[in-house]
């Protein structure tokens, strides 16, 4: 099938619907996701979404604690910009249709998030990201926003130096589609499958991310990775960092509640690097719990506020770990969580790559800079979102309707006839199960050169072993392995681009802690580095960090 829309969005979590929203305005416009929307990843974000709208509170003391946060890492104007949003981004969902928790006046209830000086978060329980993305979908069903579900997306169509749209495979029927578009924004999310312990779902493989970077747009920031302090141990799933807003506490195994040695003013609701790294030390140094993790302790709560407040968290322990958080303490550890790099964007979303966007968590504006705070995620999806969806729309008013190039469509299809032709092979599961391995032992929470140069070697060996794998399905319909091999191809790119950067940033900033460079150089590093695809393996450039009011100084909590 050929199809023709001025505006294609890869993705339809919270970042893409609200593109599609904004482009569908003044254009033609389509989603392509490998997921059936309601399945994408922003459903489970938890804990809540940050704007200053308590006349206490201030669009600068957000913007400051944002930048704090990121290490003096963050593009400060892209940073004001988003916080002087988030007011009209939190009023324009609730006009929409999202239902806010309460204050017993009526007002939208915010609560306390990490490395926060003010209780900014506003949240609909700990389902918050399922509150706004339900509102966005309904709505974009009310657009009559065209989606083509279960299309895995294989290769950007590039023509003149200028994106002209892209080649996807419909998993319901192995037929491979072409999308002409004048402008596409990718809006396709995480990347957290590449590390054994995660939050984030099998889907998380940062498709849109690679395929932009194979087709020539720059990647940024990619050495800064986030670890979430607090994921259930045996899943990994989510304990939302709101626990700790409401006033939980973490204990290691001596029952000491050990982030005031590590965070005296702000202990447990310090910033997310700060508190993993407090924990790996704890187990580290002989103070976790055997196997490796702490406890988090919400019993004082109450079993009220806990139902009404964090009720999936309530659920989740009892269901994945059969306890009581009311009763009972919930034994986490951090895991991989979210990525701060992505594709390099300007402040519209536009990629160094002509008629490509890019917008939410595969993006990096970058507002996040070396670590993210919790809640400034949904906000960058709903603002950046916006913003993309909106560029791309007037770009594809001015570009003309161009030919669709007939050698991409050529290419994917010579790509999955050589893949399916292979009989002989190791499968593609055991190569992730090493990917995720290296990235879990030598990419994680401390890093070192020595770990990082083995994890480069051993990530060019993967690559190698990954031309070579076999699939055990060669159909057509629903070929689930087949979209895992693809999804893999993707991951180990970006892990290369993630290992790149973090060996070449000697220094220790935000997410990335280097033993063998543990302080933070301002002096040398502090600027983002970039990252362009090559066939030898990722090239690495530099750009300045955009500085305007905050003068970068000690980071203390
Ligand atoms: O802890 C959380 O609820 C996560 C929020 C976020 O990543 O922004």
């Amino acid at each position: 099938m050929e199809v023709r829309h001025q505006v294609v969005v890869v993705g339809a979590g919270l970042a893409g619907l609200r593109a599609a929203l904004a482009a569908g305005q003044a254009a033609d416009v389509a989603v392509v996701s490998k997921l059936y929307p309601v399945r994408s990843h922003s459903v489970a974000a938890q804990g809540g979404i940050n704007a200053a709208i308590d006349e206490r509170d201030s669009l600068e003391s957000h913007a400051y604690d944002t930048i704090k946060g990121s290490d003096y890492l963050a593009d400060q104007d892209a940073v004001e910009l988003m916080c002087e949003d988030a007011p009209r981004v939190v009023y324009e969902m609730e006009h929409w249709g999202t239902l806010f928790s309460r204050t017993p006046e009526g007002r939208i209830a915010q609560r306390s998030f990490g490395g926060q000086e003010f209780p900014r978060a506003c949240y609909a329980a700990d389902k918050t990201g399922r509150a706004l993305f339900q509102t966005l979908f309904e709505r974009s069903l009310k657009a009559g926003v065209r989606v083509y579900d279960e299309w895995v997306v294989l290769s950007l169509a590039v023509a003149d130096g200028a994106v002209r749209g892209l080649v996807a495979l419909d998993l319901k029927t192995g037929e491979l589609h072409t999308v002409a578009a004048r402008a596409v924004v990718m809006a396709t999310g995480g990347l957290g499958l590449m590390y054994q312990r995660t939050t984030n779902p099998y889907s998380a493989t940062g498709d849109g991310t690679a395929i932009a970077y194979r087709a020539g747009a720059r990647l940024k920031d990619m050495e800064f990775v986030q670890f979430h302090p607090t994921s259930l141990v045996g899943t990994n799933v989510l304990i939302t960092e709101g626990a700790r807003g409401e006033g939980g506490i973490l204990l290691n195994a001596r029952g000491e509640r050990f982030m005031e040695r590590y965070a005296p003013r702000l202990k447990d609701v310090a910033p997310r690097d700060i508190i993993s790294r407090a924990i790996e030390t704890e187990i580290n140094e002989g103070r976790g719990l055997p196997g490796g993790y702490v406890h988090l302790d919400i019993r004082p709560l109450g079993l009220d506020l806990i139902r009404h407040r964090l009720s999936e968290i309530y659920d989740f322990c009892r269901t994945f770990a059969g306890i009581d958080p009311s009763r009972e303490l919930i034994p986490v550890q951090p895991a991989q969580h979210y990525m701060m790099g992505g594709i390099s964007t300007d402040n519209e979303g536009a990629t160094s790559l002509p008629g490509l966007f890019a917008a939410g968590e595969g993006a990096c504006v970058s507002v996040h800079g070396s670590n993210r705070l919790g809640a400034n995620s949904l906000l960058e999806c709903l603002c950046f979102g916006r913003r993309a969806g909106q560029a791309a729309a007037a770009f594809a008013a001015r570009a003309g309707e161009e030919a669709f190039p007939a050698a991409a469509l050529e290419e994917q299809r010579e790509r999955l006839a050589a893949i399916r032709k292979r009989r002989q092979g190791e499968h593609h599961g055991v190569v992730r199960r090493e990917l995720r391995g290296v990235m879990t032992d030598k990419v994680g929470t401390f890093r070192t050169g020595e770990d990082l140069a083995a994890a480069a070697a051993e990530l060019a060996r993967l690559q190698e072993r990954y031309r070579s794998v076999a699939l055990m399905d060669t159909g057509a319909v629903f070929n689930a392995d087949l979209a895992a091999y693809l999804e893999l191809g993707n991951s180990l790119d970006l892990a290369q681009a993630v290992v790149a950067c973090a060996l070449e940033r000697q220094e220790s900033r935000g997410a990335h802690a280097r033993r063998d460079f543990p302080q933070r150089d301002d002096q040398r590093w502090l600027k983002h580095l970039l990252c362009r695809y090559s066939l030898r393996g990722p090239v690495l450039e530099e750009a300045p960090v955009r500085i305007t009011r905050f003068t970068p100084k000690e980071r203390t909590y």
